[in-house]
């Protein structure tokens, strides 16, 4: 073993009670950082730019040689508690200047406690219930000796066809932006070197969702006042809530790949929004630059990467091979370098990483803890949205005589977790079927699972669901798609039912009893025809460990559904990209969100489609309760408002049914004239509201002129005087409407 030399000790300790301005103030880390650059050798400083993964190691021994000399900065998915202690103890005391590991790892929806799918959480419009279980996630995942997660993902996404929708907090920047937030709150806790906390990163930094044909990886094009408008704000409000890290996106953005745009990352990120953190590209994107076909090599992506201001490389090793034989020989500038390890030391100095012990390996009680598995529930429950509820099937009575049970999703633990779930385990899963089980008694319930997985396209196993459906009373078909369908680089063309599940639900039907369809799914499907032979519909994503308790408690009445759609559902494929927030046109299609002039003939030819109703199958913001909501007598504070002044707008929500039920109201504006063309509304807030049977509430928002303010040709915010109409509403389709105007 290598001891430390003494001077590095001096450098890296700290004695907060003698030296506290010396220490953890924001000057004292800087000095500590000024000791550490002054002492490092140019292939320590690219170590510290770099990360890679355990598994590039050929042996332990190999992974633990690097780490003493330097290699990396950070190494993610390291395989267990004991080895991450051990390649820590190493790194800090016989590594030359000691500077600690960072472990990173894709704790996206919870670590052993697996949350529903982020599209999922956010159709639950709950910050505060997604703040919690961010909370719960790190506090997993920290227990294991990791500090750095990437999350959340803040990719805006407009088309289902892209599987990382499931990962993203669906379409709508203002929801994305609180939930996003929210997500970081939760990750990085009141500080980053808590024992309970883990380093967020904003995601994928910038456009990523809006890939072309919604292909994976694919080129993007986004004007500049659509990506501010739209693309943009759910990074700031991340940077605003003191994310730590951000990860530039694989694709290129107008030409220019995300890893090496100095546009987004010097430009916006930096400078506009005075970002000091860590910039981690995405894996492989800086050699992918050559890829691309804006880098000629790995050496020329390393210069346009650096250059353009990611800080670290993940898993490509361009910087580490490639720049020292460019500064040596005066092709680059090594104070870029010394930035970019600046930006990455000061990282570890607000983990903590340098005075910290090393954590032990958790108890086992560590993970899956009761509140983890209460809010993993709770989470569930406020995600599902209930789509269809012909004749108020639902809520089913708990005396039922039988029910059957049926469809690939019922009881699959591996698909109910959903993609990206590194650590989360099968058999903490709790299944539809298992809580139906526990509910009802295991007598009355028939279960049959007709197909192997989503995909099956055989009907081998019809027979036992078709008679299991016959001597039931009502018929609870677990209907989507399996995990695998969704997530990285799991993008569909088509967005129907996949395998023979269309088939399973017609035959199911022809049997006449009600049948209740549960979807899990990781992007919005197109199954109209499913939908239609079905009497309800909950739509429930991929919940997570708690989701069959979930969804038993729904469908039985002990909770009501409250979710909400983020995204717009289409009813083909056709019709993506569709969402809400889309602008009028010169000829728009006639609808409840037309604004027509009066000299133009509204029998004229209009942006629709011929063979199908222009509008979604169910628009961004629906979503129905046990309960029914009437929303009247919409009063603003004023019929107009100054650019710097705000006005308050009310309505009355009254729960005129027979459930106690929580409605999410939601605020939409829309901007009839501008110097730009405007959408035909966007969101400007939210309340989850509380109503007993019976009960009238006057929800409020406060509308600020600023936050109607959008981005003009020159990239500038501005607020336009002129008319507004304004909706308090339970959907993007509908609601009471106002008008107002913006006056100078
Ligand atoms: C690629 C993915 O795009 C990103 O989201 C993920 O965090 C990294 N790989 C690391 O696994």
């Amino acid at each position: 073993m290598r001891i430390r030399p003494i001077a590095s000790i001096i450098v890296l300790s700290c004695i907060p009670v003698a030296m506290p301005s010396l220490c953890g103030s924001p000057a004292g880390i800087e000095r500590r950082i000024d000791a550490l650059l002054a002492r490092m050798t140019l292939q320590e400083k690219l170590g510290q730019l770099s990360q890679s993964t355990a598994g590039y190691a050929r042996s332990d021994a190999q992974l633990r040689n690097d780490v003493r000399a330097g290699r990396w900065g950070s190494v993610m998915n390291v395989r267990d508690a004991q080895q991450r202690a051990e390649l820590q103890r190493i790194a800090l005391h016989e590594s030359r200047l000691g500077i600690p590991l960072i472990f990173a790892r894709d704790v996206i929806h919870g670590y052993r406690t697996v949350f529903p799918i982020p599209l999922g959480q956010s159709a639950s419009w709950d910050p505060e219930l997604v703040r919690k279980a961010s909370h719960i996630a790190a506090r997993e995942t920290a227990a294991e000796g990791i500090h750095w997660t990437f999350a959340p993902m803040l990719d805006i996404a407009r088309d289902p066809r892209w599987g990382r929708i499931a990962e993203s907090l669906g379409e709508d920047p203002v929801l994305a932006s609180a939930l996003g937030a929210a997500m970081v709150r939760g990750l990085q806790g009141d500080s980053l070197d808590a024992s309970d906390a883990v380093a967020a990163c904003a995601k994928h930094y910038a456009g990523y969702g809006a890939a072309e044909g919604g292909r994976d990886y694919n080129t993007t094009w986004i004007p500049e006042t659509l990506l501010r408008d739209v693309y943009l704000p759910s990074f700031a409000a991340a940077e605003k809530a003191g994310v730590a890290t951000f990860m530039t996106a694989f694709n290129d953005l107008n030409g220019v790949p995300a890893s090496g745009n100095a546009f987004l990352l010097r430009q916006v990120l930096r400078k506009e929004w005075g970002f000091d953190g860590v910039v981690v590209s995405d894996w492989n994107a800086v050699e992918e630059m050559v890829n691309h076909g804006y880098a000629a090599d790995s050496a020329d992506a390393a210069v346009k990467s650096l250059r353009a201001g990611v800080d670290m490389e993940m898993a490509s090793t361009d910087y580490y091979d490639d720049l020292p034989a460019l500064i040596a020989a005066g092709k680059f500038d090594v104070k870029l370098v010394d930035e970019s390890v600046r930006n990455i030391l000061r990282f570890k100095f607000r983990l903590g990483l340098f005075d910290k012990p090393i954590p032990a390996p958790p108890p086992a009680s560590a993970m899956l803890a009761p509140d983890a598995l209460d809010i993993a529930q709770q989470l569930a429950t406020e995600s599902a949205v209930l789509l269809r509820n012909e004749g108020n099937l639902l809520p089913l009575s708990k005396s039922i005589a039988k029910v059957a049970v049926i469809g690939p999703l019922s009881d699959s633990r591996v698909d109910q977790m959903g993609c990206w779930v590194s650590d989360g385990r099968p058999g903490d899963v709790h299944t539809p079927l298992a809580a139906i089980r526990e509910m009802l008694g295991p007598d009355r319930v028939a279960y049959a699972p007709a197909l192997k997985n989503s995909r099956d396209s055989s009907q081998a196993g019809f027979a036992p669901a078709l008679e299991a459906a016959r001597n039931a009373d009502v018929v609870l078909l677990f209907i989507g798609e399996e995990q695998s369908l969704s997530g990285e680089a799991r993008s569909r063309a088509s967005l129907d039912l996949p395998g023979a599940q269309g088939q399973l639900v017609e035959e199911i039907a022809k049997g006449g009893k009600p049948v209740v369809l549960i979807v899990l799914a990781g992007r919005p499907l197109t199954f109209s025809k499913a939908a239609a032979d079905a009497r309800a519909v909950l739509y429930a994503w991929h919940p997570g460990t708690m989701g069959g308790p979930a969804i038993a408690s729904l469908l039985f009445g002990n909770a009501v559904p409250s979710g909400k759609l983020t995204v717009s559902f289409p009813r083909t494929v056709g019709q993506v990209p569709i969402y809400y927030n889309h602008m009028n046109t010169g000829r728009p299609a006639r609808g409840a969100s037309a604004h027509i002039s009066e000299k133009v003939a509204p029998e004229g030819d209009t942006s629709r489609y011929i063979d199908i109703d222009y509008g979604p199958e169910y628009p961004f913001g629906y979503g129905l309760s046990y309960t029914t909501f009437q929303y009247s007598n919409l009063k603003l504070s004023s019929a107009s408002v100054a650019k710097g002044g705000a006005l308050t707008v009310s309505a009355h929500v009254t729960n005129s049914g027979r459930w106690p039920a929580d409605e999410v109201v939601q605020l939409y504006t829309r901007q009839l004239s501008a110097s730009l063309t405007r959408p035909v509304r966007e969101l400007k807030g939210f309340q989850r509201v509380m109503l007993k049977p019976g009960e009238t509430k006057t929800v409020q928002f406060k509308l600020s002129a600023a936050i109607l303010a959008f981005h003009n040709e020159r990239g500038e915010l501005v607020s336009e005087p002129g008319m507004f109409q304004v909706w308090v509403a339970p959907d993007s389709a509908r609601g009471v409407r106002g008008e107002f105007r913006v006056v100078d």
